[in-house]
């Protein structure tokens, strides 16, 4: 494919659609939202009003860091702090359904809903790429970003037009055509990061407390394996506790997993063989988080288990 005509296409494609209309797009930094922002920057400039939605599920430092990746490129994001809205909407939901589910409705209709409304937007843009729509209508997956695919109106529902730049390519396309836009690799060399974000790797109920468990477990996880040329690596909080000593006393603690992965294309995936000292590494790092007194490596290829936990 030659995505020089596949980028010129798109942005006279959305120039046209768009008109004189504002257009609003929420960016969480991952390549497909990254570079649906430039690619909707470049066509038509501050018509369209990026917002990085901080749902209070996303990794430290993260909110932060993604604004100022645009900010640099001359790309202004708003930060929209809608952690309370999440965390209301997640309180006391144990069933992984429910809790995707919870997310899926806080970020469209509360938070988005609002947003739309407040810039008066009548087009939102998505980083919806082929293979989200391959796997959605499958059933394999259940992507938060597919829409009129799973037969929601977003018109009807929530106000607002959708509109899917990339929705014919596959992620190495989507990886072209951000070299084209000059995205730094920061971005374009990121895991893949679920939607619904740290939600995924607690295991029970998320709440602020576990979240920054997780948080923290993850931020361990990335610094030791960055340098392993997985697919995807992560860290995951069950809702089992075990019993554990701390400075001589018993305690009943908190358990995190380890998980690092091979992949090509995440419908498939195989444990990474780590470094015995890596994992001794990774495993005491993580058990002097407070309150967690075990570290465990999953070993459990895709199939049978999904990569992520919920
Ligand atoms: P699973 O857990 O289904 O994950 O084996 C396959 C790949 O998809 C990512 N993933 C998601 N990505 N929204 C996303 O954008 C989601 O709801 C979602 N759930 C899973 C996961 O990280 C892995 O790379």
């Amino acid at each position: 494919m030659d995505y020089q005509s596949f980028v010129n296409g798109q942005i006279a494609e959305i120039k046209a659609s768009v008109g004189n209309h504002l257009a609003i797009n929420a960016l969480s930094g991952g390549v497909d939202s990254s570079v649906v922002t430039a690619l909707g920057h470049k066509a038509i400039g501050d018509q369209l009003k990026t917002v990085f939605i901080e749902n209070g599920l996303m990794r430290q430092g993260e909110p932060e860091r993604v604004v100022k990746i645009f900010a640099d490129m001359g790309i202004p994001v708003r930060l929209v702090d809608a952690k309370k809205e999440f965390l209301g909407a997640l309180k006391g939901l144990t069933d992984p359904e429910e809790k995707r589910n919870a997310i899926t409705r806080t970020f469209y209709a509360t938070v988005f809903g609002k947003l739309v409304r407040e810039t008066g937007a009548k087009y939102l843009f998505h980083g919806t790429i082929l293979t989200d729509i391959e796997e959605t209508v499958a059933g394999i997956k259940r992507q938060h970003n597919i829409l009129a695919q799973i037969g929601i109106d977003p018109e009807k529902e929530y106000g607002y037009q959708v509109l899917e730049p990339l929705k014919t390519l596959r992620k190495d396309g989507v990886r072209e055509v951000a070299k084209l836009l000059i995205l730094p690799q920061e971005i374009t060399r990121r895991i893949p990061f679920p939607g619904p974000a740290l939600a995924t790797r607690i295991v029970g109920e998320v709440t602020e407390e576990r979240i920054a468990t997780v948080r923290a477990a993850t931020a361990i996880v990335e610094e030791e394996l960055g340098d392993t040329g997985a697919f995807q690596y992560m860290a995951i909080l069950l809702s089992d506790r075990a019993t554990g000593i701390v400075n001589g006393k018993r305690e009943f603690g908190q358990i995190i997993v380890v998980r690092c992965i091979h992949s090509l294309d995440a419908r498939t995936a195989t444990p990474v063989e780590l470094p015995w000292e890596k994992l001794k590494r990774i495993c005491e790092r993580i058990t002097a988080i407070p309150d967690v007194n075990r570290c465990l490596y999953d070993l459990t290829p895709k199939p049978p288990a999904t990569i992520e936990y919920i």
